[in-house]
């Protein structure tokens, strides 16, 4: 019972979109009207506003790893298993990626999921940032990082803790994560991917 209600908690948490809230209250446009249209801190980014997408990226993050803290701290005293955990990891981020606030048009969960790994482990994801940085800094692409960063989270997990139903929830996460970027994925191989700090067209 209360698995259920984490699970819809965690949701709505992940359905608070922050570059819409941000953006909104830096006064910039509504990031799903220009650029990649993508409600994400790449996107607003592309503002030219780097505070706003500082924070969109921290509040993204945050409220996945807030809903993963929770599970975890909470778990023992209300019967929340790791099945309960893994079922929260990817309820925030299928909030984030179809929230109900915004009528279902959400991101890419990008830091969304990096929260939740570092909620899960903070070296989890320590090592999955570091690879999203690693690889961001070497081409500028940020969505080419994450989906490398993406195909290597589980295998951290894995590496880490050896497969157990967190480790699907890993993979769950990735497999949309990639499945959210197949625009970025068609762009990447055509050439016409903007790359990090690109302004809006
Ligand atoms: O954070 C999402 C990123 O990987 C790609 O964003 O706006 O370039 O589609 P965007």
């Amino acid at each position: 019972m209360y698995t259920i209600l984490a699970v819809v908690i965690a949701y709505l948490i992940g359905s608070i979109s922050f570059a819409v809230v941000v953006s909104h209250g830096f006064g910039l446009a509504d990031p799903r009207t220009y650029g990649s249209k993508n409600p994400g801190a790449t996107n607003v980014l592309r503002s030219g506003n780097k505070a706003a997408a500082i924070c969109t990226l921290l509040g993204d993050g945050f409220k996945g790893w807030l809903a993963v803290w929770l599970a975890i701290r909470f778990g023992e005293q209300f019967g929340i298993d790791d099945t309960g955990v893994a079922l929260v990891a990817v309820a925030v981020f299928l909030g984030h990626l179809w929230p109900v606030f915004f009528k279902f048009v959400g991101g890419k969960g990008v830091a969304t999921a990096l929260g939740v790994l570092l909620g899960l482990n903070p070296w989890l994801g320590l090592a999955t940032l570091a690879t999203w940085l690693i690889i961001a800094y070497a081409t500028r692409y940020s969505s080419l990082a994450a989906l490398i960063a993406a195909f290597f989270a589980p295998l951290f997990y894995g590496f880490m803790f050896g497969p157990d139903v967190l480790m699907l929830a890993v993979f769950v996460m990735s497999a949309l994560l990639v499945y959210r970027h197949r625009q970025n994925i068609a762009n990447l191989i055509a050439g016409k991917e903007s790359r990090i700090g690109s302004k809006k067209k």
